[in-house]
């Protein structure tokens, strides 16, 4: 399978920066952009964590620690890394939002820290990507379905949807695109055990 993607997608000699790579789908990506030859950095805020997720990595995978919501740190982040080829936003809010009479705005706004991380990289994107690179954010399902009880997620998806559109204008020829899962399970080491509205 591996041989027929990389017919498609072969991604030797770029460079590839998953922010949020050291879990779940990150790690995922990671995995299957090295398979396709890509050179792989991972980042998130914890360098133990991206210590553990790249022993589970073919070799050659590198980590950058920082915290994507901290605008400072993004742009020190991209302007090491540069010249990038794609970049992956996997990173979550690790917060407990649901409804939005239910949660405080202080909490809403944690939430919100993933609107801004994708922000951040849509800014700097120009000054640190090659023109022929990519930029994939996620959102979520509930941006366009909503879900009762889960407000505060289903307007932080649709305000990522919305930041994807004008960036893709803006941004041309660089390529950005939205990821709009709805609630999946993962890998078996960390799986999601319960639907995504109760847990992420
Ligand atoms: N799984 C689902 O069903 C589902 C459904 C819809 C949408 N989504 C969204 O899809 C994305 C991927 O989901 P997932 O389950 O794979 O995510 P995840 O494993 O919960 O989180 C990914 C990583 O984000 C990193 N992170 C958190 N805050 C960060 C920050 N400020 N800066 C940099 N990294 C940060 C965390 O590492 P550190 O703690 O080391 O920073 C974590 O390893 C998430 O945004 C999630 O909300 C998921």
């Amino acid at each position: 399978m591996v041989d027929s993607l990389k017919e498609l997608y072969d991604l030797s000699g770029q460079k590839v920066l998953i922010i949020g790579g050291s879990s779940r789908m990150g790690l995922e990506i990671a995995r299957l952009s090295t398979m396709l030859g890509a050179s792989v950095i991972l980042s998130s805020r914890s360098k133990s964590k991206l210590d553990a997720a790249i022993a589970s990595l073919p070799e050659g995978v590198t980590t950058y620690a920082a915290n994507a919501a901290i605008e400072q740190e993004a742009a020190q982040l991209l302007q090491d890394l540069a010249p990038l080829d794609h970049i992956v936003v996997t990173a979550s809010s690790g917060t407990s939002a649901s409804s939005i009479p239910e949660t405080p705005s202080e909490i809403a706004q944690a939430a919100f820290s993933r609107f801004w991380m994708s922000y951040h990289v849509l800014h700097f994107a120009s000054t640190v990507m090659r023109s022929s690179g990519s930029i994939t954010l996620l959102s979520g399902s509930s941006g366009r379905r909503p879900v009762a009880d889960y407000g505060v997620w289903s307007s932080l998806h649709g305000s990522i949807d919305s930041l994807v559109r004008p960036a893709a204008l803006e941004l041309a020829p660089i390529r950005v695109n939205a990821i709009s899962p709805g609630g999946i399970g993962t890998n078996a080491r960390s799986p999601i055990s319960s639907p995504c509205w109760t847990t992420c």
